[in-house]
Parts: structure tokens; C-alpha cells; sequence
């Protein structure tokens, strides 16, 4: 099966039942994107598919051939950071850091989502390629990523820092 992820070409012999989110930790060597309860509940897994967020452990990776899969090690690099993996340093966003992927691929997803007006209460600007949460909203629509460490204020400050 073929694949682009992180804007590469690349080519995996792979059990057509293999989960993207096996796909890229087993087979591609990208294990910045977590496992943690592999059924779609914590969000751990989410990676960006043609810019939607997704739980990559409820994908088969089959489904995904020719879309373009963004993870984790896609977004920055550890001497560049994105401008979202520096607010989460800035505003310690993260303790045991497990999750942190998943929360700032979700957090880019979302601030597309929004950006597109989903849904109708989000103010928006797109003149100003930005969007208008308040902090409820914020949440809600981060909510199906998990931080068990409880870093949720940072989380908050980092993504209303650079999308919101
Ligand atoms: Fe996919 Fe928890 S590992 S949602």
C-alpha cells in the first residue's frame, strides 16, 4: 500500500486490517503519534488527514491511500517548532507529555474546523485567517483529547495563544 505521510511517498506490505495508527508507529517509525486506549476514546492517536483530525486507532490504514497523513513529526521539528508546539512549552502544556501529540494535531485540526464555521455560534474572521472561542467552546471542541495529568489550563492558554 502507498502512502503520503509528512509529505513523503512511501510504500508499507501490510496486513489490509492494520490500524493507520499501527501503520505509522510499527511500520513507518513514527511513534510520536500515541497509543493509549486503542477504541477511540482518548484521542491520543489523532493525526491529521488532508487537515481534518482524525483517531487514527479506529482507521484501517487502507482507507487512507492517497490522502495526506500529517503527524506529529510532520508539524515541527525539535530545533524549529511550530508555533503551537512552542505555546505548549511556554504554557506548560503538557506534564508526562503522552498525550501532547494528540492534543496539538487535534488543536490544528480544530482551528480549521472552526475556520470553516462549524458550528454557526463560532465567531469568525476569516479576513483575519483567525477564529473567536470563548474558553467553553475552546474546551468543547478539544474535549475528545484526554490529559490525565489534568494540564488542561495550559492546553487552553496554548491553543487560544496561536488559534484562537
Ligand atoms: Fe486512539 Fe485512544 S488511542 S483514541
Amino acid at each position: 500500500m502507498e502512502f503520503t505521510i509528512n509529505g513523503s511517498t512511501r510504500t508499507f506490505d501490510v496486513d489490509i486490517r492494520t490500524s493507520l495508527l499501527d501503520l505509522l508507529r510499527e511500520h513507518a517509525g513514527l511513534p510520536g503519534t500515541k497509543k493509549g486506549c486503542n477504541q477511540g476514546a482518548c484521542g491520543a492517536c489523532t493525526v491529521l488527514v488532508d487537515g481534518e483530525r482524525i483517531n487514527s486507532c479506529l482507521a484501517l490504514a487502507v482507507q487512507y491511500q492517497g490522502r495526506a497523513i500529517t503527524t506529529i513529526e510532520g508539524v515541527g521539528t525539535q530545533d524549529a517548532l511550530a508555533d503551537i508546539q512552542a505555546a505548549f512549552v511556554e504554557h506548560d502544556g503538557f506534564q508526562c507529555g503522552y498525550c501532547t501529540p494528540g492534543q496539538i494535531c487535534s488543536a490544528i485540526g480544530m482551528a480549521a474546523e472552526a475556520k470553516r464555521g462549524l458550528p454557526s455560534h463560532v465567531t469568525q474572521d476569516l479576513a483575519a485567517d483567525s477564529v473567536t472561542l470563548d474558553d467553553d467552546e475552546l474546551r468543547e471542541r478539544m474535549s475528545g483529547n484526554l490529559c490525565r495529568c489534568g494540564a488542561y489550563n495550559g492546553i487552553v492558554a496554548a491553543v487560544r495563544q496561536v488559534f484562537v
